[in-house]
């Protein structure tokens, strides 16, 4: 289903720059470029025994699943992760130690959504592609798109947003930018992996409709518009079955309505049992869980090699659903690197880094300004830079989605790259990670996702760290400006093994209350420096109460990845016009989200999505809650104004158009963002949802004529008793502002 074409005008003023895609979608159509011979496939499948089949469905290392050399069938070569290929583990569990597995470490999947810069998620995946092709994969465990429905997940910062339009939309263009270089996609955890409490058994328990209102959409779209070859289940039930081997999420809906051919692989150790497994729609199962003794791997005890094939020789099961299976993974092998060649890939180039820090500069979310930023430089003598994040390198952390980085640029090193002689850089570390068990839900970290530099137990500091604090607020006094870099930290890194884990993997959050003793020390700064830029990491907001009041400006930068010092650098200095928007609503409290004031999080057993549709600024806005920042806000150093709004249906599809003028001194760049809304509808519906946006970049002065295109899809519900979807007819509104609480314009449309 497409919701979007784009068309874009000049009316006045200077150049636009702007690019469509329509050239890449073309490039690689629905289902890739390479065309896949099913007879050839079939034929191949006719010449294997059961014992080959077996081999092809199931891992045989810990990143490949089986081939057949007996017919010059490879093994399949996967790799993590969503935001860098990840350094190499051989047929092992832990990293290799002198492996050439340096990669380009793109900022998190969180920032590339905050760009709304669709071009960016297209190219965002050609840079993996290109690198997983360089590294001899075939297959890149990307993009992570389950719905962020709750602030406290540990993985949010590897997702996109609470929102599955754009979800969809940014997800789409990732996967096919993967997919031009001739590596899969694998968008995952399908579906509702929503925590990381108890992520190997917790059942959430979803209505229809929140499932394909919410949690279905960004892998429909995946699927269908992106073309994915690969999907990967999830750990968790959805009411009641195993998502990786779920007949309605998998049998029906993925394969059946979606019309799917590629293939279902499992988390790593999601299969939970042979029959269903074989039954109800995993292709490849992959895993830790047999392993017992990591050095002497069991594969052959996987649910789907021996007591599958068991399965099939007492005529429990039917051999043509294994040949299903198999025919999916010569499909996608032939679609791959892994039978069909396309070209040598490359890594680490110049362009790859440019890609990095293009995403940074948009993804970084300037959240608010009381006239202290951009610092003029010839303005200020003596910088302080303040926080452990500032000097803190991130790539090497978080679980599966670790990257063993080419380089990483800190902030530190971005600010005193870009002011060089001009400015006195003082830097004090403020504040230092410590262990706090009573800071942690969760089983703790995976011990098989530890990288080499993770590997290492320190005794640390208990609790704040006076002396830190005491030499950072005497320099924040001295300097004529402080830049505060903090937030929350990724990974293990200086903990007990597995433990200390904040955004990462098998570990949620307790709460957003700023760790480490950040508040107080922010409080302290504020006190004695009134011109305080703070920026904060991680894969969430924080609970800001105590402290922005009395800060003149907060930038929200996620994980930006290698460039992301840079970024930072160049926003705060006025090189860089900030334009990212968030991709979740910043409410004051996760006490305030509806997984947690109507729905449950994380449960016990089971976990109740009592909210419903209601995610995010479905809910914020249609009870009219407050929020600190809503879905869709970032500020820019310039200013536009929207105009002329005008929506036109045709027989299946409405026209919306609006002018953007850049009514500030520089140029920048703006989201259109399309809602809409039913006026009347016989069943309740959220106040608005987004169906569209558009980013528009502009000179001082220029105006842009923005034109999206909504087709009927955008107005319908999924019936909660019916079980379909529903075009009512009625009066609808469409709403076009720049944030979910900025509506600018709306436009009656009547269906
Ligand atoms: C994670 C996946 C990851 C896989 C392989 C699992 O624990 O949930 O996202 O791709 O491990 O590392």
């Amino acid at each position: 289903m497409k919701h979007i074409t784009f068309i874009l005008g000049v009316i006045a003023g200077s150049m636009l720059l702007i690019s469509c895609n329509s050239d890449r979608e073309q490039a690689t159509g629905d289902s890739g470029f390479a065309e896949v011979s099913e007879a050839k496939i079939d034929s191949l499948i006719n010449q294997m025994t059961l014992d080959e089949k077996i081999d092809l469905i199931h891992a045989s290392s810990s990143f490949t699943s089986g081939g057949v050399p007996r017919l010059d069938i490879p093994e399949l070569v996967f790799s993590d992760g969503p935001h860098g290929v990840r350094h190499e583990h051989g047929r092992g569990w832990y990293a290799l130690e002198d492996a050439d597995d340096e990669a380009t470490y793109l900022p998190v999947g969180i920032s590339l959504a905050s760009t709304w810069n669709k071009d960016l998620g297209y190219d965002y995946g050609e840079v993996l592609g290109n690198e997983a092709k360089q590294r001899g994969k075939n297959v890149l465990l990307g993009p992570g798109i389950n719905i962020i429905r709750s602030p406290l997940n540990g993985r949010n910062f590897e997702y996109l947003s609470e929102d599955p339009f754009l979800t969809g939309a940014m997800g789409v263009g990732y996967v096919q930018g993967l997919q031009a270089q001739g590596v899969a996609a694998c968008p995952k955890h399908y579906t509702a992996n929503n925590q990381e409490t108890d992520r190997h058994n917790i059942d959430a328990l979803i209505s229809k409709r929140a499932l394909h209102e919410i949690y279905l959409p960004a892998f429909r779209d995946v699927v269908q518009d992106g073309g994915a070859w690969s999907i990967m289940g999830a750990y968790n039930k959805v009411n009641g079955q195993y998502t990786t081997h779920h007949e309605y999420l998998n049998n029906v809906v993925l394969k059946g309505d979606w019309e799917y051919d590629g293939v279902v692989l499992s988390d790593w150790a999601s299969v939970k049992d042979t029959r269903e497994a074989l039954l109800y729609g995993t292709d490849i199962e992959m895993g830790t869980e047999l392993l017992r003794d990591f050095n002497n791997p069991v594969y052959d005890e996987f649910y789907l090699a021996n007591p599958a094939k068991e399965m099939i020789e007492n005529g429990e099961i039917d051999e043509q659903l294994v040949d299903e299976k198999v025919r999916r993974v010569l499909r996608l092998m032939h679609r791959t690197t892994a039978l069909t060649d396309h070209g040598p890939g490359k890594r680490n180039v110049e362009e790859h880094q440019q890609k990095a820090l293009e995403v940074a500069r948009e993804g970084i979310v300037l959240l608010k300004n009381d006239e202290m930023l951009p610092i003029d430089r010839t303005e200020v003598k003596t910088l302080a830079v303040i926080g452990h994040n500032a000097n803190r390198r991130f790539a090497g952390r978080g679980g599966s989605s670790q990257v063993n980085a080419f380089y990483e640029i800190t902030p530190l090193e971005g600010i005193r790259n870009l002011v060089g002689e001009d400015v006195e850089v003082v830097f004090a570390e403020g504040y230092e990670p410590y262990y706090d068990e009573s800071l942690f839900r969760g089983e703790g970290g995976d011990a098989a996702s530890q990288s080499r530099e993770n590997r290492q137990d320190v005794e640390l500091a208990r609790t704040a760290n006076e002396d830190l604090m005491q030499e950072a607020v005497n320099i924040a006094e001295e300097a004529d400006a402080v830049i505060f870099v903090g937030g929350w930290i990724h990974g293990h890194e200086g903990m007990p093994w597995g433990q200390g884990t904040y955004d990462a993997e098998a570990r949620d959050k307790l709460n957003l209350k700023l760790i480490f003793g950040q508040e107080d020390l922010i409080r302290q700064i504020n006190s004695v420096n009134d011109r305080t830029a703070v920026v904060l990491m991680g894969g969430s907001n924080v609970e800001m109460e105590n402290w922005l009041p009395d800060t003149p400006a907060y930038l929200h930068a996620w994980y930006p990845g290698m460039e992301g010092g840079t970024a930072i650098a160049e926003i705060l200095f006025g090189e860089v016009n900030p334009s990212g928007k968030l991709p979740m609503t910043f409410a004051n409290s996760h006490e305030d989200y509806p997984s947690h004031s109507i729905g449950e999080f994380p449960g016990d057993g089971t976990v109740d999505y009592a909210e419903d549709i209601y995610v995010g600024y479905r809910y914020f806005d249609t009870q009219n809650k407050d929020v600190l920042f809503p879905f869709g806000f970032g500020l820019s150093y310039t200013t536009f104004e929207f105009s002329n709004l005008q929506v036109s249906k045709q027989e299946d599809r409405v026209t919306v158009q609006t002018t953007v003028t850049n009514t500030g001194d520089r140029e920048g760049a703006e989201v259109v963002q399309v809602y809409v809304h039913h006026k009347d509808p016989s069943v309740e519906r959220p106040i608005r949802e987004l169906k569209g946006f558009e980013k528009v970049q502009l000179d001082p002065g220029a105006s842009a004529t923005v034109t999206i295109e909504l087709d009927e899809s955008a107005f319908m519900y999924y019936h909660p008793e019916n079980l379909e979807w529903v075009l009512e007819s009625g009066s609808y509104e469409v709403q076009v502002g720049n944030s979910s609480r900025d509506i600018k314009m709306r436009e009656e449309v009547v269906w």
